[in-house]
């Protein structure tokens, strides 16, 4: 008997796996990897070194009172809820208002908003490549993004290099070798990208991208799509974001800000022209087919861009940059011993640090028991190989917290090359 035949003789007089064993066995495999995830309540006490609240409104009373003086500014008979999809009963004047708001503070023609950035992600990539179209996205592009790209009708996606104009220059390239309409224009070319990047907090060459794109499509056939999330509040103009900064908006097809980080609120918004926005309210399902936000969130969204307008928020930029600085400099003056593998990718001015070493779990364990919220990030949120700890900085962190995490980090890796050195 060759050893297929035993298998074809095992699996027939074994019971077969229920659903729920093979999910079971899903998750003993992740496991397996140090790849499980897990939902973990961290104590309110301890300083927060993780979330996207960047700007610490969440907790800023300036933030509170103006959100619940939006709340206790309507007649009482306003709806709180939204009561349906936004083409339906879920639109109000005051969603409507917020738009224009938002798309007048970002310099952009229209707003349309989506209940997160997942589905305004989801709503754009989904439905707007046509068929016939070429996506070029940079790998580390959000879960969200590719989501929707994968439904789309686009007829090729290609990867390019993280954050690499010659990487793009290359695979562009390359498809116009394959086929002259990309360059006389009769197909379109979407490029995607981020502007600050979550998991490396770096960020994008965008004029260096606009520059292949000229260079490469004469025609003005290439269409940028940029995901915000994480420069909103924090970059540009009154947090305006890192489009704004370099003065490119009227070159991005479509900007996508989100709400969940800096803004302490929830949703999001596509920045975009009329027809787009028209566009989107027809065929991006994420939109059509669900409920709209309630009045409480888009009193949340008004109160933080409010607070962006008026300059209330500036010292809290600027403070964020402080500590940043702050947390560079402590985080340079490590002692590392060469046994362990430990490297610090910072770029300058990102309030999102990453502590790269082969073991993220036990040193987030280590800041965590000593009362310091970091994450081990994995894969596959990340690439295979590039594990880390995501250390994000806010306006109401301390300087005696930052050098709080940083002795803890210390600690451990003194801990964790005594360990290696006794190994060996
Ligand atoms: C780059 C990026 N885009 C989109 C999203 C999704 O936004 P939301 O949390 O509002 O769904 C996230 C994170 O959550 C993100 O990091």
């Amino acid at each position: 008997m060759d050893s297929r035949s035993r298998t074809v003789t095992g699996a027939s007089s074994s019971k077969p796996k229920t659903l729920v064993d093979t999910l079971t066995s899903a998750l003993v495999n992740r496991e397996a990897k140090s790849a499980r995830r897990r939902l973990t309540v961290l104590p309110r006490t301890a300083a927060d070194f993780s979330s996207n609240d960047f700007l610490s409104l969440s907790t800023s009373p300036a933030f509170r009172n103006r959100y619940l003086a939006h709340l206790n500014g309507t007649p009482e008979s306003f709806p709180f809820a939204s009561g349906g999809s936004r083409l339906l009963d879920g639109n109000s004047a005051y969603a409507e208002d917020l738009e224009r708001f938002v798309a007048d503070f970002h310099d952009a023609p229209t707003a349309l908003l989506f209940n997160s950035g997942y589905d305004a992600n989801v709503g754009v990539m989904s439905s707007i490549p046509q068929p016939g179209d070429l996506i070029l996205y940079d790998e580390l592009v959000h879960a969200s993004a590719r989501e929707g790209m994968r439904l789309s009708r686009a007829t090729a996606r290609k990867m390019f290099t993280h954050s690499s104009p010659a990487a793009l220059r290359d695979v562009l390239a390359a498809e116009i070798k394959k086929d002259a309409s990309i360059t006389n224009g009769s197909r379109n070319v979407l490029i995607v990208v981020e502007s600050l990047y979550s998991m490396d907090g770096d960020v994008a060459p965008i004029k260096e991208f606009i520059q292949v794109v000229d260079e490469l499509l004469p025609c003005n056939n290439g269409y940028f799509i940029v995901d915000e999330a994480h420069a909103t509040g924090v970059f540009g103009p009154r947090g305006a974001g890192v489009v704004q900064h370099l003065g490119v908006q009227d070159r991005m097809f479509i900007r996508v800000h989100t709400f969940g980080k800096a803004l302490a609120s929830h949703g999001a918004m596509v920045l975009c022209g009329p027809e787009t926005r028209d566009y989107l309210i027809n065929y991006a399902r994420s939109l059509i087919y669900t409920t709209a936000l309630g009045f409480p969130f888009l009193a949340s969204i008004r109160t933080a861009y409010e607070l962006l307008a008026s300059g209330e928020t500036e010292s809290l930029r600027t403070r964020v940059q402080e500590l940043i600085k702050h947390l560079h400099q402590r985080l340079g003056g490590l002692q590392i011993n060469q046994s362990v593998v430990f490297e610090v990718d910072h770029f300058p001015t990102s309030p999102i640090f990453s502590l790269r070493t082969s073991q993220p779990r036990r040193l987030a364990s280590a800041c965590q028991d000593t009362g310091y919220i970091v994450r081990a990030i994995m894969p596959p949120t990340i690439p295979e190989g590039s594990e880390r700890v995501r250390v994000c900085l806010h306006a109401g962190n301390t300087e005696e917290e930052i050098d709080g995490l940083v002795r803890t980090i210390q600690s451990w890796l003194d801990g964790s090359s005594a360990h290696r050195e006794a190994k060996l």
